[in-house]
């Protein structure tokens, strides 16, 4: 390690010290950026973990909505997102205004919205989720029919999982929308003894080619019990880190080289470091959108 690299780690800690602060990174992070964090995981372990951590300060190492999910639900946390910029495509297609029109073209539905969106739209939801606990917070709603905002992907891989209608947003995630079947029967021929394990963000046509769907870290999980030692990963590449430093007997296989989020590649030890030391930049949320969206968070963390 350089020694300019080792002086920034150190800085951070310290920092981190002086400012009873914790680094949450998502599983999508650089390498770096989650060797230095305190916990690395899925939106729902990052969610789960802003309701319960001691320190007074979080730093979210990710994109905005998960930053804006730690202050709805720790709203006495200061919450720190370092890479200021680091938005997600999929929540910016769709917006609260747009959503209440559709509410209002089906008065018998319920609202869940995954947590790619923003406080916004949260706020005039039924119930979040995430790609881990989509199918049973769907399930648990006791509405017939569903609007599921804003990604048309895990929508369908709900839809075919519960017994209610969903009724899709045309969103998706411009990294996991790219993939098609083609890419998965080129990878299997490349590798004919690798199981393929795919995020829920992919198309139908990849899913149903896939041994295993699940949110970064289901995959994460599975990749680490199961007894096969090749397997090709249909998600973004930041999640190799984890599963290369679980199991160092295996071989894991990008999908395609295209799976790479730019947003979540913008946090750097630099950006951190900065964060700590000026405790900006700072997420807010304006406090009658945070209330409501709050009530959608909980009754998600409350489903597990
Ligand atoms: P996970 O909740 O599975 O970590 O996914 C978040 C995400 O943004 C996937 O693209
Ligand atoms: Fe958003 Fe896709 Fe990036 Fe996840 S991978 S943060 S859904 S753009």
């Amino acid at each position: 390690m350089s020694e300019e690299r080792r002086q920034l780690i150190d800085e951070i800690l310290r920092l981190k010290q002086e400012r009873d602060a914790i680094i949450l990174a998502h599983n999508y992070q650089i390498p770096e950026v989650q060797d230095i964090a305190d916990m690395v995981g899925d939106s729902l372990a990052l969610a789960r973990a802003a309701t319960k951590v001691p320190q007074s300060v979080i730093v979210l190492c990710g994109v905005r909505f998960m930053a804006e999910s730690a202050a709805i639900l720790s709203p006495s946390k200061t919450v720190l997102l370092p890479a200021k910029d680091a938005g997600c495509p999929m929540a910016d297609m769709v917006d609260a205004e747009s959503l209440l029109r559709k509410r209002a073209e089906y008065p018998d539905a319920a609202v869940v919205c995954y947590v790619n969106s923003s406080a916004e739209v949260k706020a005039v939801s039924d119930i979040c989720c995430t790609s881990a606990n989509a199918v049973r917070v769907v399930s648990s709603v006791k509405e017939r029919r569903v609007i599921f905002v804003p990604d048309c992907n895990l929508a369908s891989y709900v839809a075919a999982r519960v017994d209610k209608e969903v009724i899709p947003w045309p969103g998706y995630c411009p990294t996991h929308h790219r993939l098609n079947a083609r890419d998965v029967t080129n990878a299997r021929a490349a590798h004919p003894n690798a199981l393929v394990l795919v995020h829920p963000e992919v198309r139908p046509e990849v899913a149903q080619l896939a041994d295993f769907i699940g949110s970064t870290s289901q995959i994460i999980e599975f990749a680490s019990k199961s007894p096969a030692t090749e397997m090709i990963i249909g998600t973004e590449m930041g999640t190799l880190h984890k599963l290369y430093k679980d199991n160092p007997g295996k071989k894991f296989y990008l999908l395609s080289p295209g799976l790479i989020c730019p947003n979540m590649k913008r946090t750097t030890l630099a950006l951190i470091r900065d964060s700590l030391a000026t405790l900006e930049p700072r997420v807010t949320v304006d406090e009658d959108v945070r209330r409501r969206a709050a009530r959608a968070l909980e009754r998600m963390v409350e489903i597990g």
